[in-house]
Parts: C-alpha cells; structure tokens; sequence
C-alpha cells in the first residue's frame, strides 16, 4: 500500500529530471509489506517482505528488487531468505533468484515465481502472490 494511514510503500528518491515519468524511472522505494499465506488481509500472517526497489527501466516499467523474506512464525520464525532480481511488474507471471538465507535458510538457492493478484490504482495497493522454490540445508 503505497498511501492512507496503512502504508507500508513509500518512494525515498527520483531524479528531478524524470518526475513526471509515467513508469518512475529512477525512483527508489523502501517497503516493508506484510507476508500472508493467502491473499486475503485476514489470512496468516507469517512474516514481512522488506526491501528496497529501483524503477530501472527506461521505456517500460521494469523494477530491480532487493528484498528479505523474514519469517516471523512457526518452524521458519527468525530466518530469512533473500530475493534479488528483475521484476517486469505488468508480466503475468515473473520469475526472481533466490540468492541466500539465514537461519534454516542458510546456503538457500532458488527463485520465486510471482503475480499479481490484485491491484487497485486509486489507493496504490497491491496484493502479489509468490511461489517459492527453494534448496537449503
Ligand atoms: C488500517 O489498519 C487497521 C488495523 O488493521 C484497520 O482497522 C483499518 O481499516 C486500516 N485502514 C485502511 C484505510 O486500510
Ligand atoms: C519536477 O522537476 C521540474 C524541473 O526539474 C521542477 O520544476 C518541478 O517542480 C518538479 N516537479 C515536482 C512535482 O517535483
Ligand atoms: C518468534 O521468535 C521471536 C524471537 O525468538 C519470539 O519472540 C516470538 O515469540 C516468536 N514468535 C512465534 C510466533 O513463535
């Protein structure tokens, strides 16, 4: 969500030159989203996705993704795997490595395919889903 009192989103940089860009070129976001084992806001909440995200495409809106999985429940409570890549946001379906973790998630490898689920323009939200394939130790 990336308004209201709820937001979790928020955009830290952009080049002057490129504030009107339509696909936010050269913005810098900062997120710390909820993780949930299902789409709906009153699915099981089981850690945060947080990162940081980069509008690296000139002519199309194409994001470079750092980001943590940090899980906050059950088995996986206190690791973390971590999420590298390129995300082409209007794709059906995307695909990002998964280059590390901690904890049980240590030596982790792998990718994570991702969609969109829902996307509501008007108040900035969006719920993705991702699939994650992973080997660790
Ligand atoms: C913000 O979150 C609170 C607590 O979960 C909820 O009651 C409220 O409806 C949310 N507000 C919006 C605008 O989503
Ligand atoms: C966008 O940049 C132009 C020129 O750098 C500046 O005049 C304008 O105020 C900026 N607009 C916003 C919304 O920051
Ligand atoms: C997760 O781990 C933290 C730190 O060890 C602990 O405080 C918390 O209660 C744990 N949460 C659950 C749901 O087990």
């Amino acid at each position: 969500m990336t308004s209201g009192p709820n937001q979790t989103v928020v955009s830290v940089a952009q080049a002057p030159q490129f504030n009107k860009s339509s696909i936010f070129f050269s913005d810098v976001f900062v997120m710390d989203d909820p993780l949930r084992t299902g789409p709906d806001k009153n699915s099981k909440l089981v850690g945060k996705a947080q990162g940081i995200y980069v509008a690296a495409g000139l002519n199309k809106l194409e994001l470079l993704v750092a980001m943590n999985f940090v899980f906050t429940e059950g088995e996986y409570n206190g690791s973390a795997i971590s999420i590298v890549g390129h995300n082409e946001v209007l794709t059906t379906v995307r695909e990002m490595p998964i280059v590390g973790g901690s904890g049980l998630f240590r030596f982790a490898r792998g990718y994570t395919q991702l969609r969109t689920y829902l996307f509501n323009q008007k108040i900035g939200s969006a719920v993705v889903e991702y699939n994650v394939f992973v080997n660790h130790y």
